[in-house]
């Protein structure tokens, strides 16, 4: 017989029993998520859930205690990764005393990607008429969305993004959750962490961390049923309060 039912594809982001110790404490336990290909995935979660830590582990900056994962079918943080993954940290990484664009020429340099992309990239983050300025006389905002632009460089397959929305006003954060949705739609996979519950709606699939486990996972609506609340922040708040077994 053959089966006529679409393949669906084969996620990014496998992660299976992960556990991670920081600082003597377990702050990963037994986590075990997938992340679909060609989606904008949402990881929320109070502080101190461990987002920043999942994302570092993702990307492989992070040492792991036991368990695997697997980032588009090797494992994380392996050379065949290098062009393939970007990611932007917490707190922005860029240099404070090079303009927006040698900061964007350097990563480019680095990471061997055509010189255009430096253009594209600041195109993408609406900083184009702020390229020849310093980085340190930019505003928060504005660093935040240099730092994004170098997560871009090279146009990789997936984007771990760790709070790129934080500090932006309304009108900047939704068009940049546009761009991660126009992203998404050319086939790019994109790990979007945020504290804010209402950034929920604009992903496709959300994964809910509370101390280091998951709590929910699956669509906006998927949430809202699980819960019993329509509202995505009444939603969090009763799963993230609800006991823990
Ligand atoms: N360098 C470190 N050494 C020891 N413990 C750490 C370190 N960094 C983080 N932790 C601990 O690991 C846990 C998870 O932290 P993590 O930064 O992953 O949370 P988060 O969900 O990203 O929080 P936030 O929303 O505040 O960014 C926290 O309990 C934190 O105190
Ligand atoms: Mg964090």
């Amino acid at each position: 017989m053959i089966d006529y039912r679409p393949m669906p594809s084969a996620p990014s982001i496998v992660v299976d029993k992960l556990r991670i110790r920081r600082g003597g404490v377990i702050v990963l336990d037994d986590l075990s998520l997938a992340v679909a290909s060609g989606r904008v995935t949402g990881l929320l979660g109070p502080s101190g859930s461990g987002k920043t830590t999942l994302m570092r582990a993702i990307v492989g900056v992070q040492i792991v205690e036991s368990g695997t994962i697997a980032v588009l079918g090797e494992p994380a943080g392996t050379p065949p990764l290098r062009w393939k993954v970007g990611y932007m940290t917490q707190n922005p990484a860029v240099y404070g005393d090079l303009t927006v664009r040698e900061n964007l020429r350097y990563f480019a340099r680095i990471l061997d990607a055509a010189p255009e992309s430096v253009d594209e990239v600041l195109e993408t983050v609406a900083m184009t008429s702020f390229a020849g300025r310093v980085v340190n006389k930019l505003s928060g905002g504005q660093r935040a969305r240099v730092s994004l632009a170098t997560a871009l460089i090279g146009s990789p397959e997936l984007l771990v993004l760790d709070e790129p929305t934080v500090g932006l006003d309304p009108v900047l954060r939704r068009d940049l959750w546009k761009t991660f949705n126009e992203l998404a739609e050319q086939g790019k996979t994109l790990l979007v962490s945020s504290h804010v519950m209402d950034e929920a709606d604009h992903c496709h699939d959300l994964l809910l961390l509370r101390e280091g486990k998951l709590v929910a996972t699956g669509s906006p609506a998927d949430v809202r049923a699980q819960s019993g609340k329509q509202d995505l922040d009444e939603a969090f708040l009763v799963l993230i309060n609800e006991e823990v077994e």
